[in-house]
């Protein structure tokens, strides 16, 4: 399958699913990678693992259906037939909901419902729950509010920082993100 990932900041996500394109764990392609901020350190890694991108500045359009009909033509000059959200920090309206509907998922970092939003992290440190963990997604127009495709719970455990937590964490999500992947690109997912 073809992929497009979109990512906002570092992209270890985007990393770790080239990585098992690279291995054959994951059998699909990163076509493009689309990214929000022309910054951003995954359009480096895009670079480096030769992967075309595209990137623009939300505020040099007017509105969200300005820019995600650009992003739409993009994805259909590339043929993506999926479209992978992995840090990307900006909800999708319904210029892409509509054309790819079940075919955007996203990674959150905590056990959906708990948790939505930014630093989801940082919200189930604060809270002082025993366990958080990762939810891979299809992306609905709410903000991390899609049916869930699939969970893997990860302990907060005593003497933990925020920075521990978060790296076990991660650790998780790129395990997770390239099996659900491979399991939705081959169909074993409805
Ligand atoms: C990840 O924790 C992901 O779950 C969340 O944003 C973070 C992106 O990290 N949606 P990275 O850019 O892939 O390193």
């Amino acid at each position: 399958k073809r992929l497009a990932v979109f990512a906002s900041g570092n992209g270890s996500n985007f990393q770790s699913i080239a990585e098992a394109i690279k291995s054959g764990k994951l059998k699909a392609e990163i076509c493009l990678v689309v990214c929000d901020r022309e910054d951003a350190y995954v359009l480096e890694r895009a670079k480096l693992e030769n992967i075309d991108s595209f990137s623009f500045s939300a505020k040099n359009y007017s509105n969200k259906t300005e820019y995600e009909s650009e992003i739409l033509e993009k994805l259909r000059q590339y043929e993506i037939e999926f479209i992978i959200l992995a840090g990307y920090m900006r909800l999708i309206g319904p210029t892409l909901l509509q054309k790819y509907s079940q075919r955007i998922v996203n990674i959150h970092p905590s056990l959906l419902p708990s948790f939505p939003g930014k630093d989801a992290i940082g919200q189930a440190f604060d809270a002082g729950v025993k366990e958080t963990g990762v939810t891979v997604h299809y992306v609905d127009d709410g903000m991390d509010t899609g049916p869930v495709i699939a969970q893997k719970t990860v302990p907060i455990l005593e003497g933990d920082t925020k920075d521990i937590l978060q790296k076990r964490i991660q650790e998780m999500e790129h395990d997770l993100y390239p099996s659900v992947l491979q399991e939705l690109c081959h169909k074993k997912l409805t």
